[in-house]
């Protein structure tokens, strides 16, 4: 096992996006709680919408970690429809996702506005997941550096290395998300690495300890090479994470890296 990855967890997260339902977050969090080990060398976490996390934090086993898929930039205040940070911390989340695809495409979230959201979630204990990624014609034209780079040098810019490194970087490439498209270990592990350097030219210290997932496609058959890759510390899981097998399969391809196997 290389230096790096001993210190940093490997991290596997199920973004269960649009879906679920009480029955669903009962049978899941019975099989998680009947599957995943008493002690992990690696770290779960889920993300269900809004309306199911109550439930999931009351269900979950006591190691796995729970985050919602969004927050508000804004204080607790006049902002109908949305919720706060504080709210999210108050419920018993751990993390929170920010910046996803979904989001910043179909919702038209800005850099600007995810930054806002990361700030948040750090002033309020939570540990933020920026999402990260590029579209195909970025790749394309050769602009997926200069993208991925915006998107989090906007955050930078806003809270700094410090507060970064509080939280975990994801890099999903858009081509990649819920089309079955995976992008090659190689393909993954050139942009964590350029992602890592280019925060190394700043703090090498702080680089050499945030974690990157990476996201898009992943499932068990494909997740022990995806995190064997170096600068590679786990995975966003869409469609993989819905069912306790499926999710279950991409765990022990990281319990297995985690015991050096
Ligand atoms: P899929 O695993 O379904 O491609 O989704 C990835 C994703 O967007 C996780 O946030």
């Amino acid at each position: 096992m290389s230096e790096a990855m001993l210190e940093r967890r490997l991290l596997v997260a199920g973004n269960w996006k649009m879906h679920g339902s009480k029955i669903f977050v009962q049978e899941m969090m019975a099989a998680l709680q009947t599957e995943l080990p008493a002690a992990m060398a690696y770290d779960v976490a889920v993300f269900p919408t809004y309306i199911h996390l109550y439930d999931v934090i009351q269900q979950k086993p006591a190691q796995l970690l729970c985050g919602a898929q969004n927050l508000s930039e804004h204080d607790d205040g006049a902002v109908t429809g949305e919720v706060s940070a504080a709210m999210l911390a108050d419920l018993g989340c751990d993390m929170v996702l920010v910046g996803h695809s979904e989001r910043r495409v179909m919702h038209r979230e800005s850099n600007e506005e995810v930054a806002l959201k990361f700030r948040q979630a750090i002033q309020h204990q939570l540990t933020p997941v920026l999402c990260v990624g590029e579209s195909l014609v970025e790749r394309q034209s050769g602009q997926a550096f200069d993208v991925v780079w915006a998107q989090i040098n906007a955050v930078l810019g806003l809270v700094g290395m410090e507060q970064l490194a509080q939280g975990v970087l994801a890099y999903e490439p858009v081509w990649a998300i819920g089309t079955g498209e995976t992008a090659t270990a190689e393909q993954a592990q050139e942009v964590h690495q350029y992602i890592r350097s280019q925060l190394a030219a700043i703090d090498d210290t702080i680089a050499r300890r945030i974690r990157i997932l990476y996201g898009g496609s992943c499932k068990g058959s494909n997740a022990f090479e995806l995190f064997s890759m170096p600068d590679v510390d786990g995975g966003l899981i869409g469609g993989a994470s819905l069912t306790a097998q499926d999710f279950m399969a991409i765990c022990h391809q990281a319990d297995k890296l985690s015991q050096g196997v």
